[in-house]
């Protein structure tokens, strides 16, 4: 391939990146009035610096994948370790002190605000930061520690810190983090029980322990009848 012909694909691949910027921020931020305003987003540098980085990271060049994003850091207040995984549609409004682990891993279409910080704990090796599965929200100010899931479409309050995993479809507000809404259920603070979250696998299972227990004795009655059939036979005979 020649060199014009690289310089365009790259080109492509950046107009792309810009257009796509464009809309995610369109459709997250209501203050921005003009598409022109991509370029003044903090989120916009960082992430286009994260993509560069994240490529030498995974081509093992770890010093200039560090040397990228503490540059980004510098410019934006955004720190994401070029280790993270990050899906499409990833948006970070504001965007100071935000900062983002190397063993992170956020699905598509995530949203994030200032002074976010997706962590670890400091006691675990290995995977230590969170899992952000696809559309999940992090308000200003809250911590998410550890290499726990946060599930789909879930919210965290602004201000948390959260410590366990969370569910698909709920919102987590407080330290440490409590659920107070599940699959848009208003879970009202009195009655709120966080241990007995409804878990339809296991319901399913209890069903099916219930009927094969329910089987069971019924066979159980029937060898007892055939016994009873058999001992009489038998007494019927020797008459
Ligand atoms: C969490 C949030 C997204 C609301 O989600 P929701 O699913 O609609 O939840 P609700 O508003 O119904 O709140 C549920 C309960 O949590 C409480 N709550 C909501 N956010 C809270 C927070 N950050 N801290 C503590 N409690 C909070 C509500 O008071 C309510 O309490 P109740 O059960 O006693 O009535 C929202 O409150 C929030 O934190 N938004 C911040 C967004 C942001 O970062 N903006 C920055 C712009 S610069």
């Amino acid at each position: 391939m020649s060199r014009r012909h690289k310089a365009m694909g790259a080109l492509d691949v950046v107009l792309d990146y810009v257009r796509a910027e464009i809309k995610v921020i369109e459709e997250r931020d209501p203050a921005i009035h003009n598409p022109w305003e991509v370029f003044l987003y903090p989120s916009f540098w960082a992430i286009l610096f994260y993509r560069i980085a994240h490529r030498f990271y995974e081509k093992k060049n770890y010093f200039i994948a560090r040397a990228i994003s503490q540059f980004a850091r510098n410019r934006t207040g955004i720190e994401i370790h070029p280790g993270a995984q990050i899906g499409t549609g990833f948006f970070i409004d504001h965007g100071s002190g935000v900062v983002i682990g190397e063993t992170t891993i956020i699905g598509n279409n995530v949203t994030l605000y200032q002074g976010v910080t997706l962590g670890g704990t400091g006691k675990e090796h290995g995977k230590r930061h969170p899992t952000l599965k696809d559309n999940v929200m992090v308000s200003v100010g809250a911590k998410v520690l550890g290499s726990f899931t946060i599930g789909e479409n879930s919210k965290i309050g602004a201000g948390s810190v959260v410590l366990d995993e969370v569910p698909p479809n709920c919102t987590v507000v407080g330290v440490p983090g409590r659920i107070v809404r599940y699959h848009n259920c208003h879970i009202p603070r009195e009655t709120m029980n966080q241990i007995d979250l409804p878990d339809p696998v296991k319901d399913d299972i209890n069903v099916l322990k219930h009927a094969d227990s329910e089987i069971t004795n019924q066979l159980l009655e029937l060898k007892d009848e055939l016994k009873y059939l058999k001992k009489s036979l038998e007494e019927k005979k020797a008459e």
